[in-house]
């Protein structure tokens, strides 16, 4: 799909379809749209009249062959309050004309940006919103429905003085989303297309290909690191484990910058081992690697952007199954920092992983740490599929990060982790134990575990269980993988 910034006027466009948004207000016709409206000889104030065009969020006009205009459509889409519209409502309403148009077989439009409206960011989030609602999760469908393809999407309502600051944002917005669309891809294969070692396949060949370095640790070297939290989840099934380490080091990172570390769970299929999950929705757990996919997104979209900081990307990887020579509940297992860790759950697995993932990230250098992983259903009673649930150990660089997820249009909420929280997971017959011996506090009793790995580094973990996967298509979005947490992180490595 091509996407290219038009500063020819907009009745002179044409295109299968000119979009454009309405805002909800008591004369919804003014600005651009009364332009619109002027050049359609009143016909949107006749719409606005009868009640058909009032700027509700999410309303669609669509009005064939217009007077006035060259183009064979137009579509209004309703914007909300003008009060509350943003980039995250933009994002959304760009993504649902899209996937409206495209229903419709329509093979190209021009969305026409609001007066005053005409900035890099806007266009930014207009390619974002249009690439990110263009994906399909039809990989494996044999029949794609290749009739229906959105081929052109014009950015107009641009002066020839606007034109730079668009296309820059255009640029940004399709290197974040091509990278949003690669997590959601990795997202989506099933365990029998995505094991430890074709994940690290993939991210190989997606380091090479945008410049970055990468080390593949395979089961042997991760025994060497004595990464036994990790290797004791591995053990339960015949796939061995991998560790993706990729790193984005800039010739004009400052000496003694901060260095970020990436830490992305990736269990390509979590059964729950011994401590085994119900059938019902068990396929769903293929998505137990979206920290790790998000991670390695992020990275692709850093190499593109080239910020001036160093970044450090480790995915732990592994099968959770229950394999004969799976660990048992009550096992004891010591972790790569040393810590003796009893596993009560099985299913509780994730949280070992991100142990050594997070030890050997700090060994690596880095000073500053965020995971994300798909760690608790608790979450999700927590937060259902609206936030990502945010916990951090230095409340500076967790506003930060919040400050990037509103920036970004991903919606984020920080949760506790004082110290009262420590009991739950004080071990009795070791240091610690993977779940809490009491009710409650499931998502906090998680981000606990993961802390005492740690030590003095800031660090931020994203509980994306509830938001990485996409139960119901949305209007602007397939159902399926999100890609959820990479715009916020991209953003936040990019403002240092
Ligand atoms: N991968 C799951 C968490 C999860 C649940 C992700 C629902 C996506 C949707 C994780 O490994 C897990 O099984 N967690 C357990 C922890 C429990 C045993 C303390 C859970 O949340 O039930
Ligand atoms: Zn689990
Ligand atoms: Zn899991």
């Amino acid at each position: 799909m091509q996407i290219t910034l038009e500063t020819k006027p907009f009745a002179a466009l044409e295109t299968d379809a000119l979009v454009s948004y309405v805002f909800e207000e008591t004369d919804p016709v003014q600005g651009r749209i009364a332009e619109i409206d002027q050049a359609a000889a009143g016909l949107l104030r006749k719409l606005a009249k009868s009640g058909e065009l009032t700027g509700k969020t999410l309303e669609f006009t669509l009005v064939h062959a217009p007077a006035g205009l060259k183009a064979a459509r137009l579509l209004l889409v309703g914007a909300g309050k003008r009060e509350q519209f943003n980039g995250a409502t933009l994002r959304k309403i760009t993504g649902a004309a899209l996937r409206y148009l495209k229903a419709r077989a329509v093979k190209n439009f021009a969305l026409l940006v609001r007066e005053g409206e005409a900035t890099g960011e806007t266009a930014q989030i207009i390619a974002e919103g249009a690439l990110l609602s263009n994906f399909e999760s039809d990989k494996y469908k044999t029949d794609k429905k290749n009739d229906k393809n959105i081929e052109t999407v014009l950015v107009a309502g641009y002066s020839d003085s606007e034109r730079s600051a668009g296309d820059k944002g255009l640029s940004k917005g399709r290197i974040i989303a091509d990278a949003q669309n690669f997590t959601r891809d990795l997202v989506n294969e099933p365990s029998n297309k995505l094991t430890p070692r074709i994940l690290a396949e993939k991210a190989e060949a997606m380091a090479k290909e945008a410049g970055l370095s990468v080390q593949i640790l395979d089961e042997k070297k991760i025994a060497d690191l004595k990464m036994g939290a990790l290797l004791s989840v591995a053990q339960g099934s015949v796939e061995p484990p991998r560790v993706i380490v990729v790193t984005y080091n800039p010739a004009n990172a400052k000496p003694g910058a901060p260095v970020i570390g990436l830490v992305g769970k990736a269990v390509t299929l979590d059964t729950g081992g011994i401590s085994i999950k119900p059938a019902e929705g068990m396929e769903k757990m293929k998505y137990d690697m979206a920290g790790g996919a998000t991670m390695l997104g992020v990275m692709r979209a850093l190499a593109a952007l080239k910020p001036a900081v160093k970044v450090i990307c480790v995915v732990p990887s592994t099968e959770n199954m229950p394999g004969s020579k799976a660990q048992k509940p009550g096992d004891i297992q010591t972790a790569m920092s040393g810590k003796t860790i009893e596993v009560l759950n099985t299913d509780a697995e994730g949280r070992l992983i991100l142990a050594d993932g997070i030890t050997y990230t700090k060994q690596l250098g880095a000073t500053h740490l965020i995971d994300a992983a798909t760690l608790t259903g608790a979450i999700v009673i927590a937060l259902a599929n609206i936030n990502v649930g945010v916990f951090g150990s230095d409340q500076a660089f967790t506003d930060k990060l919040i400050a990037s997820s509103k920036a970004a249009g991903e919606k984020m909420w920080q949760m506790p982790i004082d110290d009262d929280y420590r009991e739950f997971i004080k071990g009795s017959f070791a240091d610690i134990q993977n779940i809490s011996s009491g009710k409650g506090g499931g998502a906090i009793t998680g981000a606990m575990f993961i802390k005492e790995f740690t030590g003095d580094s800031p660090w931020i973990h994203l509980d994306i269980a509830g938001t990485a996967w996409n139960d119901d298509a949305k209007p602007w979005l397939a159902k399926g993988p999100t890609g959820v947490a990479l715009r916020t992180l991209v953003h936040l490595v990019t403002s240092y």
